[in-house]
């Protein structure tokens, strides 16, 4: 019976097309698959991946053959029609781009480098929803790592972001699998200098899977300048390496880090226009992301005060649920490095950042910062308006409090509102993430009181950022939680 049963539904099909045929339509081609062939890249990763877009950007071929010029892509993995073929085109350092438009909104995507007919199972990403949207699975998950760029410098702490990645991965495994939608990275990506080189070790060959199928979305640490971190400029020009590394070609900038990767300058994801890659943002459904630069733009007056209206007018214009800004120099630490000391100019953007940026995140609802710098894991209260030294933190005046009058945690029965007791969005919890590869030093005053939690362990920052809640976690390099908040709205 079963068998009958079959046998009459496979028949059904072959009665349909044979019908068709028969009529005097014009019958539409045959859809044609991709004839290229996969190339596996040195360096392959995604930019810019939004609701309608996203760049697809390599460099090199393992195998040793030709580079591949052109991506096709579709929704089914196993055909990739011919006229998805999309050229890349070709930067100084031989980065090839291939832009994608006209995509769907929060749908899975399959690309093959090379044009192959066929992609990849990891080969794949998922777009954007639709501005202040949700994706269908009702949350946006974010990965975020400091300081991670440990793999490319030979000491005691190369290996230490592989231990942080694998320790998130298995948290992932124990907890639903959802993987992120968003990858940031806090900056001090590639040590010492952050050369193109450096890159290619602390970051493509450390989280190769992750970034073939996850957005990255970086900002510039000290390192990124060259000089062993030590670089004062405020200029991407005066990019130099004292070890012996090479700086990029012209006409590209000499910093690599602005060759690497392709920011949006002209709001292409959403948010205002910046003009520069520098600083940008972008919205992910409900979601908007600002990176600020505290290396470069921070350092001279004229280029802070431009970055910080282009601030005041991209959150002006903001209306997601939740907005989350990143920068590398954290405002509140007391680890590797000391938010009381300027360290000579070194650390002096911490104090700018502090004293001139945090009160307009206080103004425009900013909800979680996130820096690196500092190599440990630090989280704050849920505070507003503490822009001097930590001498000056009064809870009470400046931090959220608990029933009890206390400084509330962001846990259980102490979760925090987006609106606070006053009425207003006038509150963030800033984390320092700098423990994405190494931890390691207190300072002397350790712990700063603006935090709820500091751990010097090594981990990485989970965010999942849904409807009414935005919760953060703390992975260390077990795969085991050491802290979380969560904000209610
Ligand atoms: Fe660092
Ligand atoms: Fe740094």
């Amino acid at each position: 019976m079963n068998i009958t049963r079959l046998g009459a539904l496979a028949l059904t099909p072959l009665l349909v097309i044979a019908c068709s045929d028969s009529s005097d339509r014009p019958s539409t081609p045959p859809a044609v698959a991709c004839s290229g062939t996969a190339v596996t890249p040195e360096r392959l990763f995604l930019q810019q991946l939004g609701s309608d877009r996203v760049i697809i950007k390599w460099r090199g071929n393992r195998d040793g053959g030709a580079e591949a010029s052109a991506v096709c892509f579709g929704t089914d993995m196993s055909f990739l029609n011919e006229d998805s073929l999309t050229t890349a085109s070709v930067t100084a350092t031989g980065h090839s781009e291939a832009l994608l438009e006209g995509l769907t909104p929060d749908t899975t995507y399959y690309y093959s480098v090379g044009g192959a007919g066929a992609a990849e199972a990891r080969h794949s990403f998922r777009t954007a929803p639709e501005t202040g949207e949700l994706p269908a699975d009702g949350n946006i998950r974010i990965w975020i790592v400091g300081d991670s760029g440990v793999n490319s410098q030979d000491n005691q702490y190369q290996g230490g972001a592989d231990l942080v990645r694998d320790g998130y991965l298995g948290w992932l495994d124990e907890n639903g699998g959802e993987p992120a939608d968003l990858f940031l990275m806090l900056g001090d990506n590639a040590y010492p200098e952050g050369t193109d080189a450096e890159h290619q070790v602390a970051v493509f060959e450390t989280y190769p899977d992750l970034l073939a199928s996850t957005g990255l979305w970086p900002t510039i640490g000290n390192h990124e300048m060259g000089t062993v971190g030590a670089s004062l400029s405020p200029d991407p020009e005066s990019y130099a390496s004292v070890l012996g590394g090479e700086p990029d070609p012209a006409p590209d900038s000499p910093m690599p880090y602005l060759n690497i990767h392709t920011l949006p300058t002209q709001g292409e994801t959403g948010g205002v226009a910046s003009g520069t890659e520098q600083y940008y943002s972008f919205d992910y459904g409900s979601v908007h992301v600002v990176s600020l630069d505290s290396q470069l733009a921070a350092r001279d007056p004229s280029n802070r005060q431009a970055m910080l209206q282009w601030l005041q007018d991209d959150l002006a214009a903001n209306s997601s649920d939740w907005t989350i800004v990143i920068f590398h120099h954290p405002p509140y630490t007391k680890g590797s490095h000391d938010s009381d000391k300027p360290l000579g100019g070194l650390d002096q953007p911490i104090f700018d950042m502090r004293e001139q940026f945090t009160p307009v995140f206080d103004e425009y609802g900013v909800d979680v910062v996130y820096s690196g710098h500092s190599h440990i894991y630090e989280r704050s209260f849920y505070i507003g308006g503490h822009t001097g030294l930590s001498t000056s933190f009064d809870p009470q005046t400046q931090a959220e409090l608990n029933d009890a009058g206390q400084p509330a945690s962001g846990r259980g029965d102490e979760e925090y509102s987006q609106i606070t007791r006053n009425g207003t969005d006038d509150k963030a919890v800033y984390t320092v993430a700098g423990n994405g590869g190494k931890a390691t030093d207190v300072a002397d005053s350790f712990p700063h009181p603006a935090h709820f939690f500091s751990g010097l362990v090594i981990g990485s920052v989970v965010v999942d950022a849904a409807a009414s809640s935005l919760t953060a976690r703390f992975i260390d390099d077990k795969g085991d939680e050491l802290d979380s908040f969560t904000i209610n709205r």
